[in-house]
């Protein structure tokens, strides 16, 4: 089974959410929960964009221990020195620099030539190379670079001594297919590749953050970058509880496994979302309300008589105390019996049946059905026969 890093960016690339902003406790508690969660690698902030962000990711590299911390910094010398300063004592010194590769961004934004970037990220990874033991390099906006330039900065990087090479798909614009195309491409054409990990960072534009996550995982990445909930710029990153659950469940595909502790997925997932005020979907995938919530009848039925029939992951594994059966419109009698049992109903199979006739009558006019619902139908039905 392959060890496949986490590392988690909801601190930083999280936090960059639209109307997200998390103070100096509620990041440090963050933080104490991932490293609770076991997730390798913790992206604390970006210490040269504010003296908020170098003072939280000075704490939090000061106060856990059991997982790497890492800042971002660009390719700057002020960024490098500012990100050792607040990360120094920590348990791994590890810098996570970056810079823009594709065509549009060395163009317009950096407006430098392809060998002045070289140049330039050569130069940063080499001072931080003075500092820190783990280099983490990033190409920015990697997914729309083009393969050779990327082998030859990518080759230049780890000479001067880059030991992660992440590459982002920065704007969510790529596919499962051509992820797997990038990691393969520079695998085979990098000739120094072996002394780097591979990283993965996906948004979420596309809707397909995880499946890029996925397949670049599958052509070599080891590293793989993600934030709980999925929370990001724009339409988010790459769901951490999605990747982890993905490659735990479907071990005999990925044959990859992530080595966090699972089950402190709910409860990371509901700090988050109570800290952030970033509300989980109730369909979210292995952490919304309903990911573990039946509501049809067949399905009921078939859940009552072996839970594999339409649970692939269970609430357990993640945190999740029991699954749920949802009494609505869909649903059979004979998760409707277990349910008035558990109520504490004893009466007879006609009583049973007249309290499911008038069960399936209110369900077709309310939505949400109560215990208290449940029971003036239980009361009608034994008081009235
Ligand atoms: O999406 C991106 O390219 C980033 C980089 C800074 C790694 O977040
Ligand atoms: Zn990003």
């Amino acid at each position: 089974m392959r060890k496949i890093n986490v590392f988690d960016t909801t601190l930083r690339d999280g936090e960059q959410s639209a109307g997200v902003n998390l103070n100096f406790q509620e990041k440090l508690e963050i933080a104490k929960q991932l490293e609770r969660l076991g997730v390798d690698i913790i992206e604390a902030g970006f210490p040269a964009s504010s003296q908020g962000d170098f003072a939280s990711v000075k704490a939090i590299a000061d106060t856990v221990k059991g997982s790497s911390i890492t800042g971002l910094a660009r390719s700057l010398e002020r960024d490098i020195e500012t990100t050792w300063e607040a990360l120094k004592e920590s348990a791994e010194p590890r810098i996570h620099v970056f810079i823009a590769t594709s065509p549009i961004h060395m163009e317009y934004k950096l407006k430098m030539t392809p060998e002045q970037v070289i140049e330039n990220a050569v130069a940063a990874v080499k001072l931080a190379k003075t500092r820190f033991p783990q280099v983490q390099w990033s190409a920015e906006d990697a997914s729309r670079t083009e393969l050779p330039f990327l082998a030859k900065i990518i080759r230049a990087v780890i000479d001067a001594g880059a030991t992660v090479i992440n590459l982002p798909d920065t704007v969510g614009y790529t596919t499962p297919y051509e992820i797997g195309q990038m990691f393969r491409y520079v695998s085979e054409n990098v000739p120094n590749i072996d002394k780097a990990i591979l990283s993965t960072h996906n948004h979420d534009d596309l809707g397909m953050a995880v499946a890029n996550s996925l397949a670049a995982i599958q052509n070599g990445a080891g590293q793989v970058e993600c934030t709980v909930n999925g929370i990001g710029e724009r339409a988010g990153n790459a769901a951490l509880e999605e990747i982890a659950v993905a490659l735990n469940i479907r071990q005999d595909h990925y044959k990859a496994d992530t080595g966090l502790v699972l089950k402190e997925i709910k409860r990371t997932s509901s700090l988050v979302s109570k800290l952030t005020g970033m509300v989980v979907p109730n369909n979210k995938a292995v952490v919304g309300a309903n990911a573990f919530a039946h509501e049809s009848g067949i399905h009921q039925d078939g859940v009552l008589k072996n839970k594999e029939t339409y649970e692939i992951i269970t609430p357990e594994l993640v945190g999740v105390s029991s699954n749920r059966m949802v009494l609505g419109k869909h649903s059979g009698r004979h998760a409707f019996k277990e349910k008035l049992v558990e109520l504490g109903f004893n009466g007879t199979d006609e009583q049973l049946q007249k309290t499911f006739v008038a069960f399936k009558d209110l369900a077709d006019k309310k939505k949400d059905i109560t215990e208290e619902d449940l029971f003036a139908l239980m009361t009608e039905a034994t008081v009235g026969s």
